[in-house]
């Protein structure tokens, strides 16, 4: 296993496969005008699935599939199965939006996912409209429905918005009553291709924890998973949990051992740093699988304390999480 220079495993490797979506999350994008990469900017499988072996041998044995949306590339599933043939890759899972996704379930069983994170910010349809700019709530309950059916692990992300869904957050918790989900409360970052929505965040985990014991009065905190970003809780009697992620305030850096490779083949080991080797034109000049080795390996040994000390080295974050894969 390969420890940064802040002492913390590398184990987990979170792969931006496109950075085009078929929604436009209030969030995570502008409505209009954002730029997609032309198609040989992106990473090919090839290329991906190679930096997958070269990041196996190194120890990392978790790979999250992000986007964008996954889904939207063409030939993702035949991807996924030669991803989880990999050695070394003992763990293989998803963020989606769900608005394709519900056919594919089977195959994703077939496959031995390990678990899908699907995005669902409210479950009232006018407001998920308002929010990802298109009219597909349906689909992505269809989606739940066979997620939960086929008894794949499943955690839906909520981003946190004043004004926009924080009026949700019991009926997004109640979801736990029923189904053995984590439905996790995320800080809302400014990775929205705009830059920060708001002078001070008023739903930091505080005050998203606050709500839900107001809720709540019982609310029992969990046990967290090793290296999970997620603070959970639980509702007694419930058969699902609770997370809330603190992606703004940053509390969990401690024992981060992730890092990202975004749909063009950038490097980073922080979210909030400003990409730090790009592997993409590695790759292409003829690199060795030792060369690439040497270069990841100088990358974790200078890996940024936290989310602060990574965004003060770069300046404020504004770009889209789509190119992120967040
Ligand atoms: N802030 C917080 N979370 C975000 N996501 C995307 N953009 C942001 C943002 N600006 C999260 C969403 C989505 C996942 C892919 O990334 O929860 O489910
Ligand atoms: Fe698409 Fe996810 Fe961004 Fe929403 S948050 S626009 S679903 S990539």
């Amino acid at each position: 296993m390969i420890f940064d220079n802040h002492n913390r495993p590398i184990t987990y490797l979170r792969l931006a496969v496109t950075d085009r979506c078929n929604l436009r999350c209030f969030y995570c994008m502008p409505e209009e005008g954002i730029k997609y990469l032309p198609k040989n900017q992106l990473l090919t499988y090839e290329e991906m699935e190679r930096l997958v072996r070269v990041l196996a041998r190194l120890g990392v044995s978790k790979i999250r599939i992000t986007g964008g949306e996954p889904f939207v590339r063409n030939g993702l599933i035949d991807f996924l199965w030669r991803l989880k043939a990999t050695e070394g890759v003992e763990e293989l899972h998803i963020t989606t939006n769900g608005v394709l996704t519900e056919p594919l379930v089977p195959e994703l069983v077939r496959m031995g996912i390990g678990s899908v994170n699907l995005s669902i910010d409210t479950l009232d349809r006018e407001r998920f409209r308002q929010i990802t700019r298109r009219d597909e709530l349906p689909a992505v309950l269809g989606t739940l429905d066979a997620l939960l059916a086929n008894d794949i692990p499943v955690k839906l992300n909520a981003v946190v918005m004043e004004g926009k869904n924080s009026e949700d957050l019991p009926l997004l918790a109640e979801l736990t009553r029923a189904h053995p989900v984590e439905v996790r409360f995320i800080e809302e970052m400014p990775f929205n291709g705009e830059g920060s929505h708001y002078p001070v965040l008023n739903w930091t985990h505080r005050r998203i924890l606050q709500e839900l014991q107001l809720l709540y009065p019982g609310l029992k905190r969990q046990t967290d998973s090793p290296f999970s970003t997620a603070a959970t809780y639980r509702i007694p009697g419930y058969r699902g949990t609770i997370g809330i992620i603190a992606a703004f305030t940053r509390t969990f850096c401690g024992t981060c051992n992730r890092i990202r490779l975004t749909a063009q083949g950038t490097l980073k080991t922080c979210l909030y740093d400003n990409g730090v080797l790009d592997v993409r034109a590695l790759l292409r000049s003829g690199a060795t699988d030792a060369e690439l080795t040497a270069a990841f390996l100088k990358a974790f040994g200078h890996r940024p304390k936290n989310g602060f000390e990574a965004e003060h080295e770069r300046g404020p974050v504004t770009e889209s999480m789509s190119t992120i894969g967040g």
